[in-house]
């Protein structure tokens, strides 16, 4: 493919503007309701709003908030507004990060570099986690060079607190649990991992990236969610994606401690560069101010009145869909069903999970394809309350269409994620992906379509491999 070149006169705006909108035609129409995930997107002025304050600090950089007292300030009040929200004392405090993966990697470093100097005889630290935990405390385990403890979920997806209080040892110095956790909307025991860490005197993270700006609603509204914040003696940090239910724009989430000498660990000085001496709190250098600014109009545009009725339609959601997908014989519900994350996958065989999924994308859903068990996860909000009933009858018709074609699991996409979500070969599979990606930034590589089976030897295992693997499931299933 040619490479883009810098044109040498400048554009027109309309052309720049009209190109740019152009290139997104074929992305994901979060505006309709047809993607769960992805995008929190609320209808009507909203989205204008925040626009309009994010613009106003457009070139705004929070490297140095001497310079840009204003986010600093953006900064405090979001805390401030979050602690309350999340009940934290009179001592919690918070920092902004870029995301929820930020937020849980300061998490992880704070704990680690506290460790060190607590307790420097430990050599390989580890974090005790839940098995369901987010993926981003694989990736701050691989940055900064601690092991993972993971402990089994139950069948609800909630965390086994025995295997959990077994799986710590000297070197461990975090513990995790998730409020709730991605894949199937499920809060872990976090009462009981709080007494866990006072009892040994560990930090407990509380992964609320997902949950920390809607739980609190949803408690309003009166659903029967296990407690999860600084209520529990125990919890000494909480990370809550404003970029989620905070219906910011992306590029913000809020981490926040119990007290401030939790958070200290995290902040980084450097005294020797000829540029001047450096601190940061994060892990980024240049700070935007468009996404804090944002992110604080957002929940000032809808108070708690605002974020409450947005709270209610999603909850409405959820529960139809889940009362929907549980009247479908051959699906059934994954996850302990207290939140705005609704998860299904198939009754013992009944259907193949990923060949209803590629029914559902014929028919023009964005669906998110779940392994370990095969599944696909739904994030619910308002704005797919008007769609539930649609969505229902497609999956009706997918599930049948599936049913009535049993080599639909063969084919397409279905073959590539029943692949790669069986192959007990997990190296080969992770080696496959990390080609896929590479190859979309090779400029000599020829344009992949990523519905397609991949080149290589995991190509040639697509050709083959979910009938042999699924024929494998059910005599290792009959035998068990
Ligand atoms: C529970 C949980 N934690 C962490 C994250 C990571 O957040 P981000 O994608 O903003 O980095 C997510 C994202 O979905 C999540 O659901």
């Amino acid at each position: 493919m040619a490479r883009h070149a810098l044109p040498t006169k400048a554009l027109p705006a309309t052309d720049i503007l009209d190109t740019l909108a152009g290139y997104r035609t074929d992305d994901a129409d979060y505006r309709g309701g047809r993607t769960w995930s992805l995008v929190y997107h609320v209808e009507g002025t909203h989205e204008e709003l925040v626009a309009q304050a994010g613009e106003l600090f457009l070139e705004s950089n929070f490297l140095n908030p001497m310079a840009f007292k204003s986010l600093k300030r953006i900064e405090r009040e979001l805390v401030d507004v979050a602690v309350g929200l999340m009940h934290g004392p009179s001592t919690a405090t918070g920092c902004a990060t870029s995301g929820g993966t930020e937020s849980l990697l300061l998490a992880v470093l704070s704990a680690r570099d506290d460790a060190r100097r607590r307790r420097p005889w430990i050599r390989r630290p580890n974090i005790v986690l839940p098995a369901t935990a987010h993926v981003a405390f694989d990736k701050a385990a691989h940055l900064f060079g601690l092991r993972l403890k993971k402990v089994r979920v139950g069948a609800d997806g909630a965390v086994d607190v025995r295997a959990f209080r077994r799986a710590i040892d000297r070197n461990t110095v975090l513990l995790v649990g998730s409020a709730p956790q991605y894949a199937h909307g499920t809060i872990d025991p976090i009462a009981e991992l709080g007494a866990i860490a006072v009892k040994k005197g560990l930090r407990l993270h509380v992964d609320a990236c997902f949950g920390g700006w809607m739980s609190p609603f949803l408690e309003r509204l009166g659903v029967a969610i296990p407690p999860w914040d600084f209520r529990v003696p125990g919890v000494s940090s909480i990370s809550a994606d404003l970029h989620k239910y905070g219906y910011a724009p992306k590029g913000i989430s809020l981490l926040l401690y119990r007290d401030v000498e939790l958070l200290k660990p995290q902040i980084f000085v450097a005294t020797d560069f000829p540029g001047g001496i450096y601190a940061s709190p994060g892990l980024l250098g240049s700070r935007p101010g468009f996404p804090m600014a944002a992110a604080w109009a957002s929940v000032h545009g809808q108070g708690e009145e605002g974020l409450l009725a947005l709270a209610k339609e999603a909850w409405t959601a959820a529960e139809r869909l889940r009362a929907g997908i549980l009247a479908i014989p051959q699906l059934r519900l994954l996850g302990a069903g207290h939140h705005t994350i609704v998860t299904w996958g198939a009754r013992d065989g009944a259907v193949d999970v990923y060949a209803v999924a590629d029914a559902m994308t014929r028919r023009g859903w964005h669906v998110d394809r779940q392994q370990l068990p095969p599944s696909v996860h739904l994030t619910v909000n308002a704005n797919n309350l008007p769609v539930v009933d649609r969505y229902l009858e497609d999956l009706r018709a997918s599930v049948a269409e599936a049913v009535a074609n049993p080599d639909a699991a063969n084919e397409g996409e279905a073959a590539t994620y029943g692949t790669m979500a069986r192959l007990p070969a997990r190296g080969l599979v992770k080696s496959a992906v990390a080609d896929v990606i590479a190859r979309s930034y090779d400029p000599t590589a020829p344009e992949q379509d990523l519905t397609e089976p991949p080149e290589g030897l995991m190509g040639k295992a697509m050709a083959v491999m979910p009938r042999l693997l699924r024929r494998w499931e059910r005599l290792v299933g009959e035998r068990a």
